[in-house]
């Protein structure tokens, strides 16, 4: 895979991106579009939080990967990764994994 065309952002910090979340989440796991946008508008540095992964390509940006990361009940120190997903058309290039460690990362620094 290439890396110098991707990055990860937070979603609570470029929402613009929601909407391409909830698309590659519904593409997966099929659920109502406003239930998804609803849930991923709750994005927030205090969790939960979706790390948005970006593939640039002739100067436009696409969603290509979505992780979650919340609070684990009752531990102010954990959280855990949900819904991870890439793109059908992007898969075992390495996303996925590349994804999983920046998400780890994030949550690393958030304790
Ligand atoms: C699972 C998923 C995120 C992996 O992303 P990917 O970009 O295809 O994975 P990568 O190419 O980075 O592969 C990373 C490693 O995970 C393994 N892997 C990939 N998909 C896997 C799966 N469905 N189950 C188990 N292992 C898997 C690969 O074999 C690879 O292992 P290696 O490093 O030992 O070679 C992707 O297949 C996907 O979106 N699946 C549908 C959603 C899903 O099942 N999400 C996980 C539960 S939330």
């Amino acid at each position: 895979m290439r890396t110098d065309n991707v990055s990860v952002v937070l979603l609570h910090e470029y929402p613009e991106y929601a909407e391409s979340c909830a698309n590659l989440l519904n593409n997966q796991w099929k659920r109502s579009f406003s239930a998804r946008i609803h849930s991923l508008n709750r994005c927030c540095k205090e969790l939960p939080d979706s790390l948005v992964l970006l593939e640039e390509e002739n100067g436009q940006k696409r969603v290509i990967g979505h992780s979650r990361l919340t609070r684990v009940l009752e531990d102010d120190d954990g959280c855990w990764i949900e819904s991870v997903v890439i793109a059908e058309d992007k898969r075992n290039k390495g996303y996925g994994k590349y994804l999983m460690n920046k998400t780890e990362e994030y949550a690393k620094e958030l304790v």
